[in-house]
């Protein structure tokens, strides 16, 4: 099975696949236009933190291009001034996508702080969108890279702490949460990239990953990665987590993150912070894997995450496809949500995100190294990291 991949770019088309009806059909949607992309980012068409910070870019960087190329230019393109007011407009609606997953604004404010950049440096405007373009493609282009670095730190890492409790360091099982893989970034992943690594490099038994309700990241996405990885693998409700541990050897929990404050205190998909609570019951590391963008140095601890609720409605259906697999896009459409609660349902609380105090993270990792708290302290110094 070829590789997954959320976006593909060729000859200044800008697709994405529509993650929505995954994993019975692989639809690629062309984004045509700024609203394109905000649409299929608010509508999760493509979502994980990484992934959408690349589309944001990716677009603005057609959108400049395409620009370029029309004739007559657009009046935006005229002046300096005016090209900055039209892509700041463009950035700081991008920007209201998702509130929670930061790398979207730091790739929004690094396409400003450029822009502000090229401007005093007195480019002309045509320099300017050229300079945004490569500074946009830059940005998804250096996300697998650093993948590719954080997943063998916390790899390595890992397995040097199971040996220091005693263990062997090999056949390590790995539970995770969400989807934090291929689709989720612009490849090889996070924390799914981790468990890529061991078993890349032979340390792996096997993955366990929860179905992640209400969208079933785990279920509908998480699965069909390790499926084209060949990664040995098991899924379990998020009900079952602490049934897990308790019949299971689980040597490590690996999580991706939406947002990490100051101190440590880490936003991710919700059902991340009960599995952190089971975790420290059952002495299991518990460790978290994201980019630098993902540390948000301006948030002194998870009290100050934006935590997104979506609409009652997620939560009340399940998106699937009738069996056999294999369905055309429009039969999965036609198929695509079942509800599962009475009609009037009174109230649904429907958080995105759930925030996992410090306390209970064992490590740290991004593409710069593995931070561990010092030891008696509840809060990382990420410093290092970062
Ligand atoms: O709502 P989603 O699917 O965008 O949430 C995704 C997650 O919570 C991921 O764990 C996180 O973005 C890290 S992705 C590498």
């Amino acid at each position: 099975m070829a590789a997954l991949t959320s976006i593909r770019t060729s000859e200044g088309r800008l697709e994405i696949v529509n993650q929505l009806l995954l994993p019975h059909t692989t639809e690629f949607i062309e984004i045509k236009t700024i609203e394109d992309a905000f649409d299929a980012i608010k509508s999760m068409k493509i979502r994980g933190a990484p992934a959408i910070a690349s589309l944001a870019a990716l677009a603005v960087a057609n959108h400049l291009s395409n620009a370029l190329k029309a004739s007559p230019t657009p009046p935006w393109l005229e002046t300096t001034d005016a090209l900055k007011q039209h892509v700041s407009e463009l950035l700081a609606h991008l920007f209201t996508a998702r509130p929670t997953a930061v790398n979207l604004g730091a790739a929004t404010r690094r396409l400003s702080k450029k822009l502000q950049v090229e401007i005093d440096a007195g480019k002309d405007t045509r320099t300017i969108a050229q300079e945004l373009i490569a500074e946009a493609k830059q940005i998804d282009a250096e996300d697998v890279g650093r993948n590719k670095l954080m997943s063998k730190w916390g790899g390595e890492w890992l397995v040097e702490h199971v040996k220091s409790q005693g263990g062997s360091g090999a056949d390590l099982n790995v539970m995770t949460v969400c989807n934090t893989g291929s689709l989720a970034t612009s490849g090889y992943g996070t924390a799914l990239g981790l468990i890529t690594y061991l078993h890349e490099t032979g340390k792996l038994q096997r993955a366990f990953f929860t179905q992640s309700t209400p969208y079933h990241q785990g279920s509908r996405l998480t699965a069909f990665e390790l499926q084209s990885l060949k990664i040995p693998s098991t899924m379990l409700c998020d009900s079952m987590v602490g049934s897990l541990f308790q019949h299971h050897h689980i040597h490590a929990i690996a999580v991706g993150a939406d947002r990490i404050a100051r101190n440590g205190d880490t936003a991710n998909k919700i059902g991340t912070y009960n599995a952190a609570v089971l975790a420290a019951r059952h002495n299991i590391p518990f460790i978290v894997v994201a980019p630098v963008s993902t540390v948000d140095l301006e948030v002194a601890d998870g009290s100050g995450i934006p935590i997104e609720h979506r609409p009652a409605i997620e939560a009340c259906l399940v998106r699937g496809a009738l069996y056999p697999p294999k369905l055309d896009a429009q039969e999965v459409k036609e198929q695509a949500t079942v509800m599962v609660t009475p009609e009037g349902l009174e109230e649904v609380f429907n958080p995105s995100f759930d925030v996992t105090p410090a306390s209970l993270i064992t490590a740290i990792v991004t593409e710069k190294g593995v931070a561990v708290k010092k030891s008696g302290e509840e809060a990382f110094d990420l410093t290092p990291i970062v």
